[in-house]
Protein backbone atom coordinates (compact mmCIF):
# COMPACT_ATOMS: atom_id res chain seq x y z
CA UNK A 1 0.00 0.00 0.00
CA UNK A 2 2.77 2.24 0.56
CA UNK A 3 4.99 1.34 -1.98
CA UNK A 4 6.36 4.10 -4.20
CA UNK A 5 4.81 6.58 -1.59
CA UNK A 6 6.97 9.77 -1.49
CA UNK A 7 6.62 10.93 2.70
CA UNK A 8 7.83 13.90 4.48
CA UNK A 9 8.49 13.03 7.71
CA UNK A 10 9.16 15.80 10.14
CA UNK A 11 10.71 15.48 13.49
CA UNK A 12 10.82 18.36 16.12
CA UNK A 13 12.53 18.97 19.84
CA UNK A 14 11.08 16.01 21.46
CA UNK A 15 12.88 12.80 23.70
CA UNK A 16 10.47 11.24 21.39
CA UNK A 17 12.42 12.19 18.38
CA UNK A 18 14.03 8.71 18.78
CA UNK A 19 10.98 6.38 17.90
CA UNK A 20 11.29 8.84 14.62
CA UNK A 21 14.33 6.65 13.35
CA UNK A 22 12.51 3.74 13.85
CA UNK A 23 9.20 5.10 11.97
CA UNK A 24 11.92 6.39 9.03
CA UNK A 25 12.99 2.84 8.85
CA UNK A 26 9.72 1.35 8.75
CA UNK A 27 8.78 3.67 5.29
CA UNK A 28 11.86 3.03 3.74
CA UNK A 29 11.54 -0.79 4.24
CA UNK A 30 7.59 -0.61 3.26
CA UNK A 31 8.85 1.20 -0.11
CA UNK A 32 8.40 4.80 0.95
CA UNK A 33 10.97 7.50 -0.32
CA UNK A 34 11.12 9.29 2.81
CA UNK A 35 12.88 13.11 3.34
CA UNK A 36 13.31 13.87 6.45
CA UNK A 37 13.05 17.70 7.43
CA UNK A 38 13.99 18.36 11.20
CA UNK A 39 13.13 21.93 13.42
CA UNK A 40 16.70 23.13 15.17
CA UNK A 41 15.02 21.78 18.29
CA UNK A 42 14.58 18.00 16.72
CA UNK A 43 18.65 17.96 15.95
CA UNK A 44 19.11 18.35 19.65
CA UNK A 45 17.22 15.73 20.20
CA UNK A 46 18.72 12.77 17.58
CA UNK A 47 21.56 13.87 14.95
CA UNK A 48 20.66 14.28 11.07
CA UNK A 49 23.86 11.51 10.49
CA UNK A 50 21.30 8.70 11.79
CA UNK A 51 18.42 9.69 9.16
CA UNK A 52 20.00 10.70 6.86
CA UNK A 53 22.03 6.91 6.69
CA UNK A 54 18.42 5.55 7.62
CA UNK A 55 16.79 7.45 4.12
CA UNK A 56 19.95 7.99 1.98
CA UNK A 57 19.26 11.75 1.50
CA UNK A 58 20.90 14.77 3.59
CA UNK A 59 18.30 15.89 6.24
CA UNK A 60 16.98 18.89 5.35
CA UNK A 61 16.42 21.43 7.98
CA UNK A 62 17.80 25.09 7.20
CA UNK A 63 16.54 27.28 4.26
CA UNK A 64 19.79 26.86 3.27
CA UNK A 65 22.23 24.54 2.77
CA UNK A 66 25.48 25.94 4.45
CA UNK A 67 28.00 24.77 2.43
CA UNK A 68 26.19 25.47 -1.28
CA UNK A 69 24.14 28.10 -0.43
CA UNK A 70 21.43 26.31 -2.59
CA UNK A 71 17.94 27.10 -1.57
CA UNK A 72 15.80 24.31 -0.02
CA UNK A 73 12.52 24.77 -1.66
CA UNK A 74 9.50 24.26 0.27
CA UNK A 75 6.97 24.87 -2.26
CA UNK A 76 8.59 21.80 -4.44
CA UNK A 77 9.04 19.63 -0.98
CA UNK A 78 5.06 20.02 -0.45
CA UNK A 79 4.19 19.26 -3.62
CA UNK A 80 6.80 16.18 -3.88
CA UNK A 81 5.33 14.66 -1.11
CA UNK A 82 2.12 12.13 -1.14
CA UNK A 83 1.71 12.58 2.87
CA UNK A 84 3.92 14.18 5.76
CA UNK A 85 4.04 12.97 8.74
CA UNK A 86 5.18 14.62 12.18
CA UNK A 87 6.40 12.89 14.66
CA UNK A 88 7.42 13.49 17.04
CA UNK A 89 5.46 17.37 16.72
CA UNK A 90 5.77 19.25 19.87
CA UNK A 91 3.42 21.16 21.59
CA UNK A 92 5.61 24.18 19.95
CA UNK A 93 5.14 23.02 16.08
CA UNK A 94 1.71 21.97 16.97
CA UNK A 95 0.94 25.81 17.98
CA UNK A 96 2.66 27.01 15.02
CA UNK A 97 1.29 24.98 12.65
CA UNK A 98 -2.25 25.57 13.67
CA UNK A 99 -1.13 29.69 13.46
CA UNK A 100 0.66 29.81 10.45
CA UNK A 101 4.00 30.60 12.47
CA UNK A 102 6.51 29.59 9.49
CA UNK A 103 10.00 30.70 11.22
CA UNK A 104 11.02 26.85 10.03
CA UNK A 105 11.93 24.48 7.53
CA UNK A 106 8.95 22.47 8.64
CA UNK A 107 6.26 24.80 8.95
CA UNK A 108 6.83 26.63 5.63
CA UNK A 109 7.03 23.01 4.01
CA UNK A 110 3.78 22.28 5.80
CA UNK A 111 1.82 25.24 4.80
CA UNK A 112 3.07 24.54 1.64
CA UNK A 113 1.91 20.94 1.28
CA UNK A 114 -1.01 20.00 -0.66
CA UNK A 115 -1.11 16.42 0.42
CA UNK A 116 -2.72 14.89 3.72
CA UNK A 117 -0.84 15.77 6.88
CA UNK A 118 -0.57 13.18 10.21
CA UNK A 119 0.49 14.90 13.33
CA UNK A 120 1.35 12.50 16.14
CA UNK A 121 1.87 14.38 19.32
CA UNK A 122 4.66 14.10 22.27
CA UNK A 123 4.89 15.92 25.51
CA UNK A 124 4.05 16.00 28.86
CA UNK A 125 0.97 15.15 30.31
CA UNK A 126 -0.32 18.72 31.22
CA UNK A 127 1.25 20.26 28.50
CA UNK A 128 -1.15 18.04 26.49
CA UNK A 129 -3.86 18.68 28.65
CA UNK A 130 -3.60 22.34 28.42
CA UNK A 131 -6.50 24.14 26.68
CA UNK A 132 -4.51 26.26 24.29
CA UNK A 133 -2.66 22.30 23.17
CA UNK A 134 -6.62 21.13 22.64
CA UNK A 135 -7.42 24.49 20.72
CA UNK A 136 -4.42 24.38 18.38
CA UNK A 137 -5.09 20.44 17.65
CA UNK A 138 -8.98 21.34 17.08
CA UNK A 139 -7.52 23.76 14.58
CA UNK A 140 -5.19 20.60 12.77
CA UNK A 141 -8.45 18.94 12.50
CA UNK A 142 -10.85 21.63 10.84
CA UNK A 143 -7.94 21.90 8.09
CA UNK A 144 -8.36 18.39 7.74
CA UNK A 145 -5.37 17.15 9.24
CA UNK A 146 -4.72 13.68 11.22
CA UNK A 147 -4.65 13.53 14.58
CA UNK A 148 -3.03 10.65 15.56
CA UNK A 149 -3.48 10.42 19.32
CA UNK A 150 -0.51 10.18 21.79
CA UNK A 151 -0.76 6.90 24.06
CA UNK A 152 -1.26 7.01 28.13
CA UNK A 153 1.68 5.64 30.08
CA UNK A 154 4.91 6.74 31.79
CA UNK A 155 6.39 9.97 30.24
CA UNK A 156 10.11 10.96 30.12
CA UNK A 157 8.75 13.54 33.20
CA UNK A 158 8.15 10.21 34.90
CA UNK A 159 5.30 11.30 35.34
CA UNK A 160 2.46 8.85 34.23
CA UNK A 161 -0.79 10.30 32.01
CA UNK A 162 -1.23 11.13 27.86
CA UNK A 163 1.55 12.13 26.03
CA UNK A 164 3.45 9.12 24.97
CA UNK A 165 4.10 9.63 20.95
CA UNK A 166 2.13 6.45 19.14
CA UNK A 167 4.61 4.11 18.29
CA UNK A 168 6.47 4.19 15.36
CA UNK A 169 4.76 0.96 13.62
CA UNK A 170 0.92 1.96 14.69
CA UNK A 171 1.73 5.51 12.64
CA UNK A 172 2.71 3.13 9.41
CA UNK A 173 -0.20 1.35 10.09
CA UNK A 174 -2.45 4.54 10.20
CA UNK A 175 -1.04 5.43 6.97
CA UNK A 176 -1.58 2.09 5.38
CA UNK A 177 -5.36 2.17 6.49
CA UNK A 178 -5.04 5.57 4.89
CA UNK A 179 -3.79 5.37 1.32
CA UNK A 180 -6.55 1.91 1.63
CA UNK A 181 -8.75 3.46 2.61
CA UNK A 182 -8.48 6.41 -0.24
CA UNK A 183 -8.23 3.63 -2.60
CA UNK A 184 -11.60 1.60 -1.28
CA UNK A 185 -13.40 4.90 -1.12
CA UNK A 186 -12.61 6.33 -4.68
CA UNK A 187 -13.91 3.02 -5.57
CA UNK A 188 -16.87 3.00 -3.42
CA UNK A 189 -17.96 6.57 -5.37
CA UNK A 190 -17.13 4.79 -8.90
CA UNK A 191 -19.12 2.29 -7.55
CA UNK A 192 -21.78 4.28 -6.52
CA UNK A 193 -21.71 6.76 -9.80
CA UNK A 194 -22.88 4.15 -12.10
CA UNK A 195 -25.38 1.97 -9.91
CA UNK A 196 -27.16 4.30 -8.23
CA UNK A 197 -27.22 7.81 -10.08
CA UNK A 198 -29.64 8.09 -12.73
CA UNK A 199 -28.12 11.37 -13.91
CA UNK A 200 -23.97 12.36 -14.56
CA UNK A 201 -21.57 10.11 -13.08
CA UNK A 202 -20.47 11.77 -9.21
CA UNK A 203 -17.52 9.99 -9.13
CA UNK A 204 -15.22 13.11 -11.30
CA UNK A 205 -17.11 15.50 -9.98
CA UNK A 206 -16.01 14.93 -6.26
CA UNK A 207 -11.94 14.64 -7.33
CA UNK A 208 -12.23 17.66 -9.82
CA UNK A 209 -15.03 19.89 -7.72
CA UNK A 210 -12.34 19.42 -4.73
CA UNK A 211 -10.81 22.75 -4.67
CA UNK A 212 -13.67 24.97 -5.77
CA UNK A 213 -16.07 27.31 -4.71
CA UNK A 214 -18.69 25.16 -5.59
CA UNK A 215 -21.26 27.19 -2.99
CA UNK A 216 -20.20 30.38 -3.82
CA UNK A 217 -22.94 32.56 -3.44
CA UNK A 218 -25.25 30.30 -1.50
CA UNK A 219 -26.53 30.61 1.84
CA UNK A 220 -26.34 27.46 4.15
CA UNK A 221 -28.28 27.43 7.72
CA UNK A 222 -26.26 24.35 9.99
CA UNK A 223 -27.92 23.49 13.16
CA UNK A 224 -25.24 21.65 16.16
CA UNK A 225 -24.76 20.00 19.38
CA UNK A 226 -27.13 19.55 22.16
CA UNK A 227 -29.68 21.04 23.12
CA UNK A 228 -29.96 21.51 27.17
CA UNK A 229 -33.24 21.56 28.66
CA UNK A 230 -33.51 23.19 32.13
CA UNK A 231 -34.57 21.23 34.86
CA UNK A 232 -33.86 24.03 37.96
CA UNK A 233 -31.25 26.81 37.85
CA UNK A 234 -28.18 24.42 37.65
CA UNK A 235 -29.80 21.24 36.33
CA UNK A 236 -30.57 20.55 32.72
CA UNK A 237 -31.21 17.20 30.45
CA UNK A 238 -29.03 16.74 27.71
CA UNK A 239 -27.35 14.38 25.75
CA UNK A 240 -23.69 13.11 24.47
CA UNK A 241 -23.65 15.30 21.33
CA UNK A 242 -19.88 17.13 20.94
CA UNK A 243 -21.24 19.12 17.90
CA UNK A 244 -18.56 18.38 16.25
CA UNK A 245 -20.03 16.87 12.75
CA UNK A 246 -21.82 20.22 12.35
CA UNK A 247 -19.12 22.43 13.42
CA UNK A 248 -17.16 20.37 10.65
CA UNK A 249 -20.11 20.74 7.97
CA UNK A 250 -20.16 24.58 8.55
CA UNK A 251 -16.14 25.15 8.31
CA UNK A 252 -16.48 22.23 5.16
CA UNK A 253 -19.60 24.85 3.58
CA UNK A 254 -17.58 27.85 4.01
CA UNK A 255 -14.49 26.91 2.57
CA UNK A 256 -16.09 26.06 -0.20
CA UNK A 257 -17.49 29.62 -0.19
CA UNK A 258 -21.12 29.68 1.43
CA UNK A 259 -22.17 32.36 3.82
CA UNK A 260 -22.81 30.24 6.96
CA UNK A 261 -25.20 30.84 9.64
CA UNK A 262 -24.68 27.98 12.22
CA UNK A 263 -27.11 27.76 14.87
CA UNK A 264 -24.99 26.34 18.02
CA UNK A 265 -26.21 24.09 21.24
CA UNK A 266 -24.02 24.69 24.06
CA UNK A 267 -20.83 23.02 23.08
CA UNK A 268 -16.82 23.65 23.66
CA UNK A 269 -16.05 24.23 20.09
CA UNK A 270 -14.69 27.35 17.88
CA UNK A 271 -15.43 28.49 14.51
CA UNK A 272 -12.60 28.25 12.53
CA UNK A 273 -13.42 30.73 9.15
CA UNK A 274 -14.40 33.83 10.49
CA UNK A 275 -16.97 34.59 7.83
CA UNK A 276 -19.75 31.68 9.87
CA UNK A 277 -21.94 33.40 11.72
CA UNK A 278 -22.82 31.69 15.20
CA UNK A 279 -25.99 31.62 16.93
CA UNK A 280 -25.49 30.38 20.59
CA UNK A 281 -28.87 28.63 22.02
CA UNK A 282 -29.16 26.35 24.40
CA UNK A 283 -32.71 24.60 24.33
CA UNK A 284 -34.68 23.21 21.82
CA UNK A 285 -37.13 25.80 21.78
CA UNK A 286 -34.58 28.77 21.34
CA UNK A 287 -32.94 26.42 18.29
CA UNK A 288 -36.33 26.85 16.76
CA UNK A 289 -36.66 30.13 16.63
CA UNK A 290 -33.53 30.75 15.50
CA UNK A 291 -34.10 28.69 12.58
CA UNK A 292 -37.13 30.00 12.15
CA UNK A 293 -35.66 33.72 11.99
CA UNK A 294 -33.31 32.80 9.26
CA UNK A 295 -34.71 29.80 7.27
CA UNK A 296 -36.14 31.70 4.32
CA UNK A 297 -32.93 33.65 2.88
CA UNK A 298 -31.52 29.86 3.20
CA UNK A 299 -30.79 27.65 0.05
CA UNK A 300 -29.27 24.73 1.97
CA UNK A 301 -30.50 23.50 5.27
CA UNK A 302 -28.18 20.79 7.53
CA UNK A 303 -29.98 20.04 10.88
CA UNK A 304 -27.39 18.30 12.77
CA UNK A 305 -28.09 18.72 15.83
CA UNK A 306 -29.02 16.16 18.47
CA UNK A 307 -32.22 17.59 20.40
CA UNK A 308 -34.07 17.01 23.06
CA UNK A 309 -37.73 15.33 22.41
CA UNK A 310 -39.10 16.22 25.58
CA UNK A 311 -38.11 19.34 27.85
CA UNK A 312 -39.50 19.47 31.60
CA UNK A 313 -42.60 21.22 31.82
CA UNK A 314 -42.20 23.70 34.24
CA UNK A 315 -38.70 25.16 35.40
CA UNK A 316 -38.35 25.24 38.86
CA UNK A 317 -37.45 28.47 39.88
CA UNK A 318 -34.75 27.61 43.13
CA UNK A 319 -32.71 24.79 42.98
CA UNK A 320 -34.46 21.94 44.01
CA UNK A 321 -33.35 20.30 47.20
CA UNK A 322 -32.88 16.38 47.93
CA UNK A 323 -35.88 14.85 50.51
CA UNK A 324 -34.84 12.21 52.46
CA UNK A 325 -36.62 9.12 51.24
CA UNK A 326 -38.80 10.56 48.39
CA UNK A 327 -39.38 9.99 44.89
CA UNK A 328 -39.81 12.93 42.77
CA UNK A 329 -41.01 12.66 39.25
CA UNK A 330 -40.63 15.30 36.34
CA UNK A 331 -43.11 15.90 33.65
CA UNK A 332 -42.04 15.96 30.20
CA UNK A 333 -43.44 17.88 27.23
CA UNK A 334 -42.36 17.44 23.54
CA UNK A 335 -40.13 19.73 22.03
CA UNK A 336 -40.91 21.17 18.57
CA UNK A 337 -39.54 18.89 15.56
CA UNK A 338 -37.13 21.24 14.23
CA UNK A 339 -36.76 19.25 10.98
CA UNK A 340 -40.31 18.06 10.57
CA UNK A 341 -41.66 21.97 10.95
CA UNK A 342 -39.28 23.33 8.20
CA UNK A 343 -40.30 20.27 6.40
CA UNK A 344 -43.63 21.87 5.62
CA UNK A 345 -42.49 25.31 5.48
CA UNK A 346 -39.71 25.34 2.46
CA UNK A 347 -40.08 26.12 -0.65
CA UNK A 348 -39.21 23.77 -3.37
CA UNK A 349 -35.68 25.04 -4.02
CA UNK A 350 -34.25 25.01 -0.76
CA UNK A 351 -32.58 21.60 0.05
CA UNK A 352 -33.34 20.38 3.75
CA UNK A 353 -31.14 18.06 5.17
CA UNK A 354 -31.24 15.58 8.49
CA UNK A 355 -29.82 13.53 10.03
CA UNK A 356 -30.20 10.22 11.68
CA UNK A 357 -28.51 8.16 14.52
CA UNK A 358 -30.23 5.20 14.64
CA UNK A 359 -29.30 1.60 17.03
CA UNK A 360 -31.51 -0.51 15.01
CA UNK A 361 -33.34 -1.51 11.71
CA UNK A 362 -31.15 1.95 10.48
CA UNK A 363 -32.03 2.46 6.99
CA UNK A 364 -35.59 1.60 7.46
CA UNK A 365 -35.47 4.05 9.89
CA UNK A 366 -33.71 6.61 8.06
CA UNK A 367 -36.12 6.25 5.05
CA UNK A 368 -39.22 7.00 7.29
CA UNK A 369 -37.79 10.20 8.62
CA UNK A 370 -37.24 11.36 5.14
CA UNK A 371 -40.87 11.15 4.66
CA UNK A 372 -41.86 11.85 8.10
CA UNK A 373 -39.84 15.09 7.84
CA UNK A 374 -40.05 15.69 4.21
CA UNK A 375 -35.62 15.92 4.19
CA UNK A 376 -34.16 16.25 0.38
CA UNK A 377 -31.54 14.11 2.21
CA UNK A 378 -30.66 11.68 5.57
CA UNK A 379 -27.30 11.10 6.49
CA UNK A 380 -27.94 8.14 8.58
CA UNK A 381 -24.63 6.60 11.08
CA UNK A 382 -25.66 4.27 13.54
CA UNK A 383 -24.29 3.94 16.60
CA UNK A 384 -22.87 -0.58 15.91
CA UNK A 385 -20.56 0.98 14.22
CA UNK A 386 -17.40 1.37 15.92
CA UNK A 387 -16.09 4.90 15.52
CA UNK A 388 -19.19 6.26 14.29
CA UNK A 389 -21.69 8.96 16.13
CA UNK A 390 -21.44 10.97 19.08
CA UNK A 391 -17.64 12.35 21.02
CA UNK A 392 -15.64 10.51 18.67
CA UNK A 393 -13.36 12.96 15.28
CA UNK A 394 -14.63 10.08 12.91
CA UNK A 395 -17.84 8.87 11.66
CA UNK A 396 -19.48 6.35 8.80
CA UNK A 397 -22.01 7.40 7.69
CA UNK A 398 -24.59 6.50 4.43
CA UNK A 399 -26.72 9.27 2.11
CA UNK A 400 -30.08 8.05 1.53
CA UNK A 401 -31.67 10.51 -0.42
CA UNK A 402 -35.44 11.03 -0.49
CA UNK A 403 -35.69 8.43 -3.76
CA UNK A 404 -34.26 5.99 -1.71
CA UNK A 405 -30.86 5.91 -3.21
CA UNK A 406 -27.95 5.07 -0.82
CA UNK A 407 -24.48 6.33 -1.20
CA UNK A 408 -22.65 4.54 1.85
CA UNK A 409 -18.80 6.08 2.31
CA UNK A 410 -16.15 4.50 4.75
CA UNK A 411 -15.02 5.47 8.60
CA UNK A 412 -13.10 9.21 7.98
CA UNK A 413 -12.94 11.98 9.67
CA UNK A 414 -15.48 14.50 10.73
CA UNK A 415 -14.00 16.95 8.45
CA UNK A 416 -13.84 14.20 5.52
CA UNK A 417 -17.17 13.33 6.24
CA UNK A 418 -18.35 17.09 5.89
CA UNK A 419 -16.65 17.14 2.36
CA UNK A 420 -18.65 14.57 1.48
CA UNK A 421 -21.61 15.72 2.79
CA UNK A 422 -21.12 18.84 1.11
CA UNK A 423 -19.94 17.83 -1.91
CA UNK A 424 -22.76 15.25 -2.22
CA UNK A 425 -24.76 18.46 -1.83
CA UNK A 426 -23.71 20.58 -3.86
CA UNK A 427 -23.17 18.28 -6.75
CA UNK A 428 -27.39 17.59 -6.54
CA UNK A 429 -28.38 21.33 -5.66
O1 LIG B 1 -36.34 12.02 14.84
P1 LIG B 1 -34.89 12.17 15.05
O2 LIG B 1 -34.52 12.99 16.25
O3 LIG B 1 -34.08 10.92 14.98
O4 LIG B 1 -34.44 13.01 13.75
C1 LIG B 1 -33.17 13.45 13.57
C2 LIG B 1 -33.14 14.65 12.67
O5 LIG B 1 -34.17 15.58 13.01
C3 LIG B 1 -31.86 15.42 12.81
O6 LIG B 1 -31.59 16.04 11.59
C4 LIG B 1 -32.20 16.43 13.91
O7 LIG B 1 -31.35 17.55 13.86
C5 LIG B 1 -33.63 16.77 13.57
N1 LIG B 1 -34.45 17.12 14.73
C6 LIG B 1 -34.90 18.41 14.87
N2 LIG B 1 -35.72 18.75 15.92
C7 LIG B 1 -36.08 17.82 16.83
C8 LIG B 1 -35.61 16.49 16.71
C9 LIG B 1 -34.80 16.19 15.65
O8 LIG B 1 -34.58 19.26 14.04
N3 LIG B 1 -36.85 18.17 17.83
Amino acid sequence: MLKGKNIIVGITGSIAAYKAAYLVRGLVKKGCEVQVIMTPAGKEFITPVTLSALTGKPVISEFFTANSGSWNSHVDLGLWADAVVIAPATASTIGKMANGIADNMLITTYLSAKAPVFVAPAMDLDMFAHPSTKINLDRLRSYGNHIIEPASGELASHLIGKGRMEEPERIIEVLEEFFDEKKNSDKNINNISYSNLSDNAYSEEVIITDEKKTLAGKNVMITAGPTFEKIDPVRFIGNYSSGKMGYAIAEEAAAKGANVTLISGPVNLNTVNSSIKRIDVESAVQMHQAALDKYKDQDIIILCAAVADYRPESVAEFKMKRKEGEEIAISLVPNPDIAADLGTKISADQILVGFALETNDEENNALLKIKKKNLDFIVLNSLNDAGAGFKTDTNKITIIDKKGNKYPFSLKSKQEVARDIIEMISYKH
